[in-house]
């Protein structure tokens, strides 16, 4: 079928669902709601069997409904109508949540129902679950009501009235999820957090200034009073300040100043700089605290994990990332495997610390450097073999550092965006001119890197990003890692695999030495740094500062292109 998704952005749901229509053989364009105008126009363009709304913000235009079915994705159990399900569902402590598929009519949310799909309520952020269950949830539900579609003889349920509460629930407001901390204890104020994150955050005051809290993370030994004047952290751990509540105290990794200088989000540290600068404080990676890097062994197993908030790796933390990797190696294992963060592997540099630096071309510099540093350490490593597992996204650099591993293991509902021309035309380093021919082949690699979409796990082990995929749940994918990673440390071919690793090392450092692609790679990255261009830096300051699209990019708006390129392509 020809699918037309009408969506607010190119968001991590849309780009799955985008991913698994695709692989089920149908044509799908995506439009950005943007106008009502421009929606009509896409319609008359693409003449779409179904369309698709995968995350809106606004309503449907009539003139589009009334003529083709338009299945909305609410976040939502059937019955639930509104903007903030997810907000309140957290704030309730619902049980149980899900997801519906509707019809788009005249009222919000109040369409006859095509699909739905439950999940247990995780304790998480709200762009965790979102990210998860969620996600999980509108593929289950979408991949149903296409398939009742399809065969044309499915009568839609009608919302029973009974169930609605007639109006959609309010939108959550900053007075519903305001934080008392004389009364609330860390349960409540964490869940107060998470209801917000990664958006809008919840309004509070620290050091008399109003700032905006995300990142939230209990503290299990930590004491102090609660409520102080103003808002004074106890202590800080990493990027995180440590609050106190009436029962115990909570971890605040990233806040965001809505007045200050830079007005998105930043490590909580980096925001309130010297009044932080004399807390007592804990190392990043103790086991106490936040704890942002750490290493456990089993079985002649190693794991590093380092779960940076939205997958965003700064300078420090590629350091002190290449720190703990190299400490690592030195253990006596034979795999090591890189276990990024539950809900990101990684999404390459920093950008929201480039935007703040006094110069953002030096911290642009500094932070490919450090990742590079660390993407050289997973290469020349020849005591052990190395896996990168995938349990969440990778975008850009992240997705070739993984590459960098000997073997990337992938969950099964994993994306990823191999591709950094969308970043103002980035070229790239993290030895992808290495590793992306080395592992897709040549003209493979230039397709990809050209494609700017994004790639489900069976593509991607297709043209070689990923080796092997399996496990839909994170529990699912996380037990059958660590008996493929132990199976891996004592497989009767173990001293074979890795001699062979160092030997195609050395040949190819012999053919082309690692240093030649890098500089290569970094003598293009500065023009795009330092140069006469400024499309990174204009793409870095709309991406941090979430400027809205004035038009879909053409390489999704298949529509709006004179010959479609988008392939289609049917994955087993
Ligand atoms: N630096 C800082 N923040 C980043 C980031 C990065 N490299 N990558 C993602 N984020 C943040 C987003 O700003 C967003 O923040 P929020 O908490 O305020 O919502 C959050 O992570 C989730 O990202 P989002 O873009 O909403 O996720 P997505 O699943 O829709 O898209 C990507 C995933 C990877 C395609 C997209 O995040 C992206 O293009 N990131 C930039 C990648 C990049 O160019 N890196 C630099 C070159 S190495």
């Amino acid at each position: 079928m020809r699918i037309l998704f009408l969506t607010h952005a190119f968001n991590s749901l849309t780009q799955r669902l985008f991913v698994v229509l695709r692989e089920q053989g149908h044509t799908v364009s995506v439009e950005f709601d943007i106008h009502d105008a421009v929606a009509i126009e896409a319609v008359e363009l693409f003449r779409p069997d179904l369309i698709i709304a995968p995350f809106l913000k606004r309503a449907i235009p009539a003139a589009i409904w009334r003529r083709h079915v338009c299945l909305i994705v609410h976040p939502g159990i059937p019955g639930d109508r509104g903007p903030s399900s997810l907000d309140w569902a957290i704030l309730n402590r619902e049980p149980h949540w899900g997801v519906t598929v509707l019809q788009a009519n005249a009222g919000m949310d109040a369409g006859d129902i095509w699909a739905s799909s439950a999940f247990p309520l995780r304790v998480a952020s709200k762009a965790s679950l979102y990210r998860n269950e969620v996600t999980q949830a509108a593929v289950e539900a979408v991949l149903r009501a296409v398939a009742h579609y399809q065969r044309g003889d499915f009568l839609p349920q009608p919302q029973q009235a009974a169930e609605l509460p007639g109006q959609p629930r309010p939108p959550m407001r900053q007075q519903d999820r305001a934080i008392d901390w004389q009364r609330d204890d860390s349960a409540t104020v964490l869940r107060k957090i998470r209801s917000a994150d990664g958006f809008p955050g919840v309004r509070d005051t620290l050091y008399g200034r109003e700032v905006y809290l995300y990142d939230a993370q209990p503290e299990s030994t930590l004491r102090g009073a609660p409520g102080t004047p103003g808002g004074t952290p106890i202590a800080r751990s990493g990027p995180a300040i440590c609050r106190a509540t009436v029962d115990g105290a909570v971890w605040i990794g990233h806040l965001r100043d809505p007045q200050g200088e830079h007005p998105f989000k930043l490590p909580a540290i980096h925001v309130l700089g010297d009044a932080v600068a004399q807390l007592p404080e804990i190392s990043a990676d103790a086991e106490t605290g936040y704890r942002e890097i750490w290493y456990e062994q089993r079985d002649q197993v190693g794991y590093v994990h380092f779960p940076f908030y939205n997958g965003a790796m700064s300078t420090a933390q590629c350091e002190r990332l290449r720190g703990a990797y190299v400490a690592a190696r030195a253990r006596d294992t034979r795999v090591i495997v890189l276990m990024g963060g539950a809900d990101f592997w990684s999404n390459g540099m920093h950008l929201n610390l480039i935007e703040a630096a006094d110069s953002a071309a030096d911290e642009s510099w500094r932070n490919i450097n450090a990742i590079d540093d660390l993407a050289a350490e997973i290469i020349n490593t020849t005591s052990q073999l190395t896996i990168a597992a995938l349990r969440g996204n990778a975008g850009a650099g992240g997705v070739f550092l993984a590459r960098a591993a000997d073997l990337v293991w992938a969950r099964d509902a994993v994306i990823l965006n191999p591709h950094y021309k969308d970043m103002g035309n980035l070229y790239g380093s993290e030895y992808w001119t290495y590793l992306l021919p080395r592992y897709a082949g040549k003209a493979q690699a230039e397709a990809i890197a050209q494609a700017r979409l994004p790639m489900g796990v069976g593509e991607a082990r297709e043209v070689g990003l990923v080796d092997e995929h399996f496990g839909v749940s994170k529990a699912d994918f996380e037990s059958q890692l660590v008996d493929r990673a132990s199976r891996l440390a004592h497989a009767a071919d173990y001293a074979q695999r890795l001699a062979a690793k160092h030997a195609r090392r050395l040949a190819d450092e012999a053919e082309k030495p690692l240093s030649r692609y890098r500089n290569e790679e970094l003598e293009k990255m500065k023009h795009n740094f330092y140069g006469f261009d400024p499309s990174y830096h204009v793409a870095r300051y709309n991406f941090v500062y979430k400027v809205a699209k004035s038009r879909t990019p053409l390489t999704l708006a298949s529509h709006r292109r004179r010959a479609p390129v988008i392939r289609q392509r049917k994955v087993s």
